[in-house]
C-alpha cells in the first residue's frame, strides 16, 4: 500500500497537501485519467448511433463497463445496471418511478441517518401521494434501532431506504438483516452504497438487495456518473423518468414503445467518457483487491481514532467501529473555525452537516468535523493532521 499514493498525480504535484475528504469525493489515479484522455484523443464518438468504427468501439466500451459494474457488485445480469449521473439522480429516478406503484396508505421506512439524497426524494413523494414515511431511529452508538424496525415493519410498508454506511457515522449496517425482515412483509429494500462501495466488497445477489445505488467519483472514478442497480423483475415494473433519444423501440404520433431496461432509463447522450473512466477505476480497485483496501483503511481508521482520542474535548459522532469515516466535535470550539484553520494549513477536512441534517439534529449538534480516508492516505497524513489540529486548538482555546 506504500506505493499507492504514487498512482495519484495530484499528490505528486501537491506534496504538502493532506487530503482527508475522500467521503466527499476521492482523488483519481493516473490510469483513470489516461483511459479518459486516450478515449478523447484516439477514438471518441457517441454510442449506439454510428455505423463507423469509433462509434462501434465507444458502444462496445460502454457496454463492457456495464458488464464490469454488474460483476463488481454481484448483479446477475448487466441489464440490471442503470447508468445515472450520480447517486442523487439514482434515488430521484427511483422515487419518481415508484410513484405509480404506490397507493393511498402505503408506507416507506427511511432511516434517520440518510444523506439528503436518499431522504428528500422520498419526502417529496410523501408530499405528492397519500403515503406515510416512518423514520428508522439511530441508537446512541450510531447503529440502527433494529428492535424498532421489527416492531414497525408491516405489510403496509412497500419500500425500506437505508444506507449501508452513513457518511457521518461510518458504521457498516446489517443490510442482510434489514433485507430479510423487509422481505418477510413483501417490502423492497433500496440501499445507499455511496460510501461502503469505496472500501467493501458488496454482493447484491447474496444479500438479495432490491435496489443499490453508488457514485463513480467516490470510488476513484470520474464525476457525473452513478449507478442504480435494480433486480430485473423490478426495473421492468418501473416507468422511465426522463424521455428522449436511445430509449425507445418505436415512436409514432399515437404510440410509444420503450426499450427494455436499462436503456429505457438512459434517455439522451450518456456520459460515455466518464463510463470509460469508471471502468478504469474498477480495474484499479481490483488490481489492489477490495479485501486489502478494506483491511488497510480499517487499520488506518483505528489509528486515527486513537490519535484523536488523545486530544482533550473530542467527542466522536462516528462509531468506534467505523471504516474510513471519523466525525467529531470539540468541546467549546467552533467546528467551522477548526476546519477553516486546518484548510489554511493544507489539511483538507469537511465541516458542516454533511448533507445529513436529521442525523445532526438527532445528536443535538449543528455541525461536525469529518475526516475521511482514501487508499492514498497513510499514518504520516494522520500525524500531520493531528499535529496541525493541536496547533489550531492552542490558537482557538
Ligand atoms: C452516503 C451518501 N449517499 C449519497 C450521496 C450522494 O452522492 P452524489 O453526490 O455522488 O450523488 C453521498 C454524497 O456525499 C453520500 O455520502
Amino acid at each position: 500500500m506504500d506505493e499507492i499514493k504514487k498512482n495519484f498525480p495530484i499528490f505528486t504535484s501537491n506534496p504538502d497537501v493532506v487530503y482527508l475528504d475522500s467521503a466527499a469525493s476521492a482523488q483519481k489515479p493516473q490510469s483513470v485519467i489516461d483511459a479518459m484522455n486516450d478515449f478523447y484523443c484516439n477514438s471518441y464518438a457517441n454510442i449506439h448511433r454510428g455505423l463507423y468504427n469509433w462509434s462501434e468501439n465507444a458502444s462496445m466500451l460502454y457496454d463492457d463497463v456495464r458488464a464490469k459494474v454488474a460483476k463488481f457488485i454481484g448483479a446477475s445480469d448487466m441489464s440490471e445496471i442503470v447508468f445515472t449521473k450520480g447517486s442523487t439522480e439514482a434515488f430521484n429516478l427511483l422515487a419518481s418511478s415508484y410513484r405509480s406503484l404506490l397507493i393511498d396508505g402505503d408506507e416507506i421506512i427511511v432511516s434517520e441517518a440518510e444523506h439528503h439524497s436518499n431522504f428528500l426524494p422520498w419526502k417529496d413523494l410523501e408530499l405528492q401521494k397519500n403515503i406515510k414515511i416512518k423514520y428508522l431511529p439511530i441508537l446512541e452508538d450510531g447503529s440502527f434501532d433494529y428492535d424498532w424496525f421489527e416492531k414497525n415493519i408491516s405489510d403496509k410498508v412497500k419500500l425500506v431506504c437505508v444506507t449501508a454506511q452513513s457518511n457521518v457515522i461510518g458504521l457498516k449496517n446489517d443490510i442482510g438483516k434489514i433485507v430479510k425482515i423487509s422481505h418477510n412483509y413483501g417490502a423492497k429494500v433500496c440501499v445507499d452504497g455511496a460510501q461502503l462501495t469505496a472500501h467493501d466488497k458488496v454482493n447484491v445477489s447474496v444479500l438479495d438487495i432490491d435496489f443499490y445505488v453508488f457514485s463513480s467519483h467516490k470510488i476513484y472514478g470520474p464525476t457525473g456518473l452513478g449507478i442504480l442497480y435494480g433486480k430485473k423483475s423490478l426495473l421492468d415494473l418501473l416507468l422511465p423518468y426522463q424521455f428522449g433519444g436511445d430509449m425507445v423501440e418505436s415512436v409514432s404520433l399515437d404510440k410509444v414503445v420503450f426499450k427494455e431496461p436499462p436503456s429505457k432509463f438512459e434517455a439522451g447522450t450518456p456520459p460515455v467518457v466518464e463510463v470509460v473512466g469508471f471502468g478504469a477505476a474498477i480495474d484499479f480497485i481490483e488490481s489492489i483487491g477490495m479485501d486489502k483496501i478494506s483491511k488497510y483503511l480499517s487499520g488506518l481508521t483505528t489509528y486515527l481514532i486513537a490519535k484523536l482520542s488523545e486530544i482533550s474535548g473530542v467527542k466522536f459522532i462516528s462509531s468506534m467501529d467505523s471504516n474510513s469515516i471519523v466525525s467529531f466535535v470539540i468541546d467549546k470550539v467552533s467546528s467551522f473555525d477548526i476546519g477553516f484553520l486546518l484548510g489554511k494549513n493544507n489539511i483538507c477536512v469537511r465541516v458542516g452537516k454533511h448533507c445529513a441534517e436529521p442525523l445532526h439534529t438527532r445528536f443535538g449538534i449543528d455541525s461536525s468535523i469529518r475526516v475521511s480516508l482514501g487508499i492514498y492516505n497513510d499514518k504520516e497524513d494522520i500525524d500531520k493532521f493531528i499535529e496541525t489540529l493541536k496547533k489550531v486548538l492552542v490558537m482557538l482555546r
